[in-house]
């Protein structure tokens, strides 16, 4: 199977796991300005998760659906990745659940836009404002104050096993 990896990536999470998924799945990466034109069984879109939005994943759509028969999204995000997000992510992209993958990615402000820096300091505000705190808002405000990386190779398993029952 011809898989292609394709990322997006602000803070080097989807990056990471791009890199991860070619070297389990023998794929080839690609930066999101270089999409493949086509010849591909299988795209994975690797990129952030943007106010609850797959970063670029609108725009790039039609050179993805291009490059590949099959277009799969693996998402990084700050988040835990629980179902809930999972249905939720693919709702609002448009996409059936089972082609969103959520994987946990990493945070460092700094490395922000100036407007998404401002978005991420309000949010942060906002979380520090609230009177019961849960232990995902308190992680939450940590990684919005200190460079965090939760990422790891766990989180492909799930596409590394779908794409094996795909094979046989
Ligand atoms: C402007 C902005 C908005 C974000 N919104 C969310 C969000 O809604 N939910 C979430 O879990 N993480 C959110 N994040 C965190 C990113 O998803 C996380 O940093 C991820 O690792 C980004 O992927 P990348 O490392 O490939 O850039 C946001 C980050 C930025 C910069």
């Amino acid at each position: 199977m011809k898989i292609a990896l394709v990322y997006k990536s602000k803070m080097g999470a989807s990056l990471f796991y791009a890199e991860a998924l070619a070297k389990a799945l023998g794929g080839e990466v690609f930066f999101h300005k270089q999409i493949p034109a086509g010849g591909y069984d299988l795209v994975i879109y690797c990129a952030g998760m943007m106010a609850g939005s797959i970063d670029g994943y609108k725009k790039y759509k039609p050179a993805l659906e291009a490059a590949g028969k099959e277009v799969w999204t693996a998402v990084s995000c700050l988040a835990t990745p629980t179902e809930e997000l999972r249905v939720k992510t693919a709702e609002k992209a448009g996409l059936n659940s089972e082609k969103v993958f959520l994987l946990r990615g990493k945070m460092n402000v700094n490395r922000a836009g100036l407007l998404e820096k401002w978005m991420l300091m309000a949010f942060r505000a906002k979380l520090r404002n609230k009177e019961a705190k849960t232990q995902e808002d308190r992680d939450m405000i940590n990684a919005l104050s200190y460079p965090t990386d939760y990422c790891d190779t766990k989180y492909i398993l799930p596409i590394v096993k779908k794409v094996r029952e795909l094979e046989v």
